[in-house]
C-alpha cells in the first residue's frame, strides 16, 4: 500500500495533494478532534452559543495558516466547515457571528484553490471515518451517506482519466472501445453508492434533519453552497460523453454554478474539453459516412458508448426516484437541492441522457 489510496495511471495522483485522501483524513491541524466530536451534541440542542464558542476556538491565527501545506489547508477547512454548517442550520451566518474566521477562510479557499469554504469533498472524501468522523449529527444516516458519496469519488477521478482518453481519440481506433469500457466500469459504483443510499437513508430523514445543514452561508458578501453531493464530477463525464455539443440551458446554468465548487484539475478539464466534439457526435458522424456494414471498431464503439450511457441512466432514474421522496411537497423544507438545483433539473439530465443513448443505439 502506497501512502496514497488514490492512484491512478496518468493522473496527477502523486503530485496533487488533493489526492492524498488518507493523509488528509490524518490531519488535524486545528487540535480539532475533541471539539468536533462534541458537535452532534450542540446541534441536537440547536446550542448556538456553544457552536459560536467553538468555531471562534478553533480559528486559527492567519499567519500559522499561512504557512500550512495543502493537505493541512485542507483539513482545516473540512474542521471549520462543520460548524460554520451547523451554524447556519440554526439561523446565524457564521461569518457575522464570529468575523475573524473571514480572513482564514480566503486564506484557505487560495491556498487550496477552491472556495472559501467547505465541499462535499472535504464533507466524504477527507472526513475521516471512524470515531474522528466529522459529523453534524452523529447519526448512523449520515454516515452513510457520507460513505455513499465517498465511495464515488476514486471512481470518478478514474473515470475522467477514461473521458480524457476517448476525447483525444477517433471512434475507428479501438482504444476508443477501450477507453469507454473503462469508464463504465469505473461508472458502475455510482449505482451501488445510491442503492446504499435508498437502503440506508429515508427521504424523511435527510429531508427534516440533514438537508437544512447544507444551506448557503455568506462569506464576503457572496453566497457559497453546502456540501453537495451534486458537486462529485459526473457533469465532467457528461460533457465529454455528450453535453459538450449536445447540451440544454438548464444543464449548462447547472454546470455554470457548480464550476466553482469542482477541484483546479477539474476545473482544468472542463476549461479544456468544453469546446470540444463530444463521443457522440464523433460517433455519430462516424456511422453516418459508412455506407455498408460499419468497420468492427466502429460498431465496438457504440455497443461500449450505449453501455456507458445506460449504466448513467440507471444511475440516474434510481437517483431521481430518491430526490423526488426527499423532495416531496408534503416533506420539503427546501424547493432546490443543496446543489442549487430543483428535482426538475434530475428530469432534464436523465432525459438527455436517455435522448443520448437511443440516438447511438439506432445509429447502428
Ligand atoms: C438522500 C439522498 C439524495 C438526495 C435527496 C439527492 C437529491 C438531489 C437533488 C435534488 C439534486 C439536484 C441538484 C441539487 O443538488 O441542487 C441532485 C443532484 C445530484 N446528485 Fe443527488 N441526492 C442524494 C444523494 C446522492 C448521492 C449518494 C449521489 C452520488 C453518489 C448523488 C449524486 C448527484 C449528482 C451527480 C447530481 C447532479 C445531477 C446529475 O448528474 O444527475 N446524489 N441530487
Amino acid at each position: 500500500m502506497t501512502p496514497y489510496d488514490l492512484v491512478v495511471p496518468g493522473l496527477d495522483a502523486r503530485t496533487d495533494p488533493r489526492y492524498r485522501m488518507a493523509d488528509i483524513r490524518a490531519a488535524d491541524p486545528l487540535g480539532a478532534d475533541a471539539v468536533l466530536a462534541a458537535v452532534p451534541a450542540m446541534n441536537a440542542d440547536a446550542d448556538t452559543a456553544a457552536l459560536t464558542v467553538a468555531l471562534r476556538a478553533l480559528v486559527p491565527e492567519p499567519e500559522r495558516a499561512a504557512g500550512w501545506s495543502v493537505v493541512d489547508a485542507l483539513a482545516a477547512m473540512r474542521d471549520l466547515g462543520l460548524l460554520l454548517g451547523s451554524l447556519k442550520r440554526h439561523g446565524v451566518q457564521p461569518v457575522a457571528a464570529v468575523p475573524e474566521v473571514l480572513p482564514v477562510l480566503e486564506l484557505l479557499g487560495r491556498r487550496t484553490d477552491m472556495v472559501p469554504r467547505d465541499t462535499v469533498h472535504h464533507y466524504t472524501a477527507w472526513n475521516p471515518s471512524g470515531p474522528r468522523r466529522r459529523s453534524y449529527t452523529g447519526h448512523r444516516m449520515e454516515a452513510e451517506l457520507q460513505e455513499a458519496v465517498r465511495m464515488s469519488f476514486p471512481a470518478l477521478v478514474a473515470a475522467l482519466d477514461a473521458c480524457g482518453r476517448i476525447a483525444r481519440l477517433e471512434p475507428y481506433d479501438p482504444g476508443f472501445a477501450l477507453a469507454l469500457d473503462r469508464t463504465a466500469h469505473h461508472l458502475q459504483i455510482l449505482i451501488d453508492a445510491i442503492d446504499l443510499t435508498v437502503a440506508e437513508v429515508t427521504p424523511e430523514w435527510f429531508a427534516r434533519t440533514l438537508r437544512p445543514y447544507f444551506e448557503e452561508i455568506d462569506v464576503a458578501g457572496r453566497d457559497y453552497l453546502g456540501p453537495a453531493a451534486a458537486q462529485v464530477p459526473l457533469w465532467l463525464v457528461d460533457l465529454t460523453l455528450w453535453q459538450c455539443d449536445r447540451s440544454d440551458p438548464a444543464y449548462d446554468a447547472f454546470l455554470a454554478e457548480s464550476l466553482p465548487y469542482a477541484l483546479p484539475s477539474w476545473r482544468e478539464f472542463h476549461t479544456r474539453h468544453r469546446g470540444g466534439v463530444s463521443a457522440v457526435s464523433k460517433l455519430s458522424a462516424a456511422l453516418s459516412w459508412e455506407s455498408g456494414t460499419p468497420p468492427a471498431p466502429l460498431t465496438a464503439a457504440a455497443e461500449s458508448l450505449v453501455r456507458v450511457l445506460r449504466i448513467l441512466k440507471s444511475f440516474r432514474a434510481r437517483h431521481i426516484n430518491l430526490a423526488r421522496k426527499a423532495y416531496r411537497d408534503e416533506l420539503r423544507l427546501y424547493d432546490e437541492g443543496s446543489g442549487g438545483a430543483p428535482v426538475a433539473l434530475l428530469r432534464t439530465v436523465l432525459d438527455l441522457t436517455r435522448d443520448n443513448e437511443t440516438l447511438v443505439r439506432r445509429a447502428v
